[in-house]
């Protein structure tokens, strides 16, 4: 069944997961589902998932459930329950067979004050919940011109361990984002990405080695089926986390299958 589904532990495997952002109707994704559930008979050697707006997370259990695709939200609150109107927990996620979660996207972050104490909140509420956070993090052009992108992504880490703990480490995923490369065409190269993603391992594994071999850190940012599978041949970099591309079915089902042949 699905990769978390018995351990509860995320395994350094490959990994595609599609982030569909605020774009979807009942409809386009009844076609979208369809047509990647089709492209994706047969694909061996690599996870994919796709994760919804809240409000068709239904739609999408009903389409995947039995099947080897995953889903999850693209966001989570804080808190279990209680005075958060418009707020969605993870336990009701879990209610909706959803084994995944992003938090800390760059967008959360700019647009609606997630600081990083409030994503390291989310990625326990997450975990609390039976959830596996997505944890992104990634520096802006601004940051990446001034030479500090160690720096930012080092600080995006330590606030989640600072409130998780390393144990944290072993049930979750980190997505590298570049904010520059999000939904601008602008993809980081190869070796670009490839420089944050073994940035971070050798961060994580400074606290625990073992841990920093098995996580999964995906790249994000305008990942297409033409670059994806020079940026997954890259030793560090174990799959992606895809946003417009991952509207059209042609285009994500590449993109998984160019994770699974470099698996
Ligand atoms: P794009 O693939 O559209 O650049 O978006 C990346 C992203 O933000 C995925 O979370």
């Amino acid at each position: 069944m699905h990769p978390f589904a018995n351990t509860g532990k995320a395994m350094r495997e490959r990994m595609v997961v599609g982030n569909w952002k605020l774009h979807g109707s009942l409809i386009s994704n009844k076609t979208l589902l369809d047509e990647i559930v089709t492209g994706m008979a047969g694909v061996k050697g690599m996870h994919c998932a796709v994760c919804v707006p809240f409000p068709y997370i239904f739609q999408v259990q009903f389409a995947l459930q039995g099947g080897e695709i995953v889903w999850g939200a693209q966001n989570v609150s804080q808190y279990e329950k209680g005075a958060y109107s418009g707020e969605v927990s993870a336990s009701m996620l879990r209610d909706l067979g959803c084994s995944i979660v992003i938090v800390g996207h760059s967008e959360r972050r700019a647009l609606y004050g997630e600081d990083d104490a409030m994503v390291a909140e989310k990625f326990v509420a997450a975990q609390k919940g039976g959830l596996i956070p997505i944890l992104c993090v990634g520096e802006t052009l601004e940051e990446r011109e001034k030479g500090i992108t160690a720096n930012v992504v080092e600080r995006q880490l330590q606030a989640v361990v600072d409130k998780a703990g390393m144990e944290g480490f072993g049930r979750c995923v980190i997505a590298y984002e570049p904010v520059w490369a999000i939904g601008t065409g602008k993809t980081a190269t190869p070796q670009q990405a490839q420089e944050v993603h073994a940035y971070i391992r050798a961060l994580l594994s400074e606290q625990n080695k073992g841990l920093s071999e098995n996580i999964m850190i995906l790249y994000g940012g305008s990942v297409k089926a033409s670059n994806a599978a020079e940026l997954f041949a890259m030793p560090d970099i174990d799959g992606g986390l895809i946003g417009g591309a991952s509207l059209d079915a042609n285009e994500f089902v590449s993109i998984c299958k160019a994770a699974a042949k470099v698996a």
